[in-house]
């Protein structure tokens, strides 16, 4: 079915318009809100999500899933995956630092923001990405953490719609996948991009920091962190903080 679209020329956050607007939604099928400009993007754990005008792609994925929806936490993580097969059909080679950023040569060049309100036995999906298009070198450098653009990767303007109808078809079909089968079915090719693989990483939970090795992946898309004298600690949620080696 198609997807409802709403495309805005500039916003304060297209999470922050979804959730105002979202009893105006069809409830059949997903509502996609794209935007030219954020003057208050929004990126995980309240940190700013830089969204200089038309250079890229900001949109919130609104849909409605069954409260008892397997594993909604791996909502984000099925975004992460359908970006990053989007990229390799585009000819790159992606990896997923856990939770869900899509990187390019350890440079981030993709976020996702999953926030849910449940209503009458339902969850509504509020399911956001930004993913740098033709942001320039000037921009990416004002980002607080190495950041990367498809123009900065490849030197060519990239038409913004054409990624965005790609990156729609993947993850229209990959959640139809996750409705029946949860993230299980994700968890293979997840973990075969997995950022730091095999590495020692520094965590945050949330609450407190862990280090460890970078494992593997819980069939519901939690991170396995193996550590020497501990064994195997479970992240639910979280942030890969650093790497303190390379093998
Ligand atoms: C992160 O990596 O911390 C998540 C970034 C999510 C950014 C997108 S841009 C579209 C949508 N609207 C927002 O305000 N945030 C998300």
């Amino acid at each position: 079915m198609e997807m409802n679209e709403i495309h805005l020329e500039k916003i304060d956050s297209t999470q922050t318009f979804a959730k105002e607007k979202a009893s105006q939604f069809p409830k059949d099928r997903i509502t996609c809100i794209t935007a030219e400009e954020q003057s208050a993007g929004r990126g995980r754990y309240q940190r700013k999500w830089v969204s200089p005008r038309g250079v890229n792609i900001y949109a919130t994925f609104y849909f409605i899933l069954p409260h008892d929806a397997l594993h909604l936490t791996a909502l984000a993580h099925v975004m992460g995956f359908s970006c990053a097969q989007m990229l390799i059909a585009e000819g790159f080679h992606p990896k997923l630092k856990w939770p869900n950023d899509v990187t390019l040569h350890r440079k981030k060049i993709a976020g996702m923001l999953c926030e849910t309100s449940f209503l009458k036995g339902t969850a509504e999906i509020f399911l956001g990405i930004g993913l740098n298009v033709n942001m320039s070198h000037e921009d990416l450098v004002k980002i607080d953490q190495p950041a990367t653009s498809l123009k900065e990767e490849t030197g060519k303007l990239w038409d913004k719609a054409a990624v965005l109808k790609k990156l729609q078809k993947q993850f229209s079909h990959n959640l139809e996948l996750f409705k029946k089968e949860g993230f299980f079915p994700f968890r293979d090719g997840f973990e075969n991009l997995l950022a730091f693989k095999g590495e020692t990483i520094r965590c945050f939970d949330g609450k407190k920091e862990w280090v460890g090795i970078c494992h593997s992946l819980t069939n519901d898309g939690q991170l396995n962190l193996y550590m020497p004298e501990k064994g195997m600690h479970t992240l639910l949620s979280g942030d890969i903080l650093g790497v303190l080696n390379k093998n």
